[in-house]
């Protein structure tokens, strides 16, 4: 069984992983739209993966005999100033999201429940990626982004991104 704030702040995890997920597609689709298929292609599949953390959760309050309790999730911004302020804004994002998933292992050490404790630590080892992959866009996108031939061969490189199931646990029963 789940202790009840535990369980609250995994429904809120859920949430917001589901509002990465829409905010990554919002962000897909502003990219889309100025022309970006490369740039596009990587943040639909980094929508894709943050509805996988989504479902890793939803299992895990599952397995452990909680309530899933989905809540609203709020719009997204719709336009970005640029490809630049997306790539600050998802490293920001993602910065953001590692604050929540410390939360959840600070609060689960307190709660002496090592089980939820454990489990998290794929989302610290996770995020340390997540992390990385945006800072990453981020110095790409200013050493060769301002000229249009050095933005062709970024978009080019995005384009190669291919889904994957980020953890086994995603798809569990
Ligand atoms: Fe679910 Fe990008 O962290």
């Amino acid at each position: 069984m789940l202790k009840p704030n535990i369980e609250k702040k995994l429904n809120y995890q859920i949430n917001r992983e589901l509002y990465s997920s829409y905010l990554y597609l919002s962000m897909s689709s502003y990219l889309k739209g100025e022309g970006l298929d490369g740039y596009a292609n990587w943040f639909k599949i980094q929508a894709e993966e943050e509805r996988d953390h989504a479902l890793i959760i939803y299992n895990y309050v599952h397995l452990s005999g909680g309530n899933v309790v989905l809540d609203a999730i709020e719009a997204p911004p719709a336009t970005f100033d640029g490809v630049r302020d997306v790539l600050v804004k998802s490293a920001e994002h993602e910065a953001l999201v590692t604050s929540l998933i410390n939360d959840i292992v600070t609060l689960a050490q307190k709660e002496k429940d090592h089980k939820t404790s454990n489990y998290f630590m794929w989302f610290v080892d996770e995020q340390v990626e997540e992390e990385d992959n945006a800072a990453t866009n981020l110095k790409k996108y200013d050493l060769m982004g301002s000229d249009g031939k050095g933005l062709y061969l970024l978009d080019q490189e995005l384009a190669g991104r291919v889904y994957k199931v980020p953890s086994p646990l995603a798809t569990a029963e």
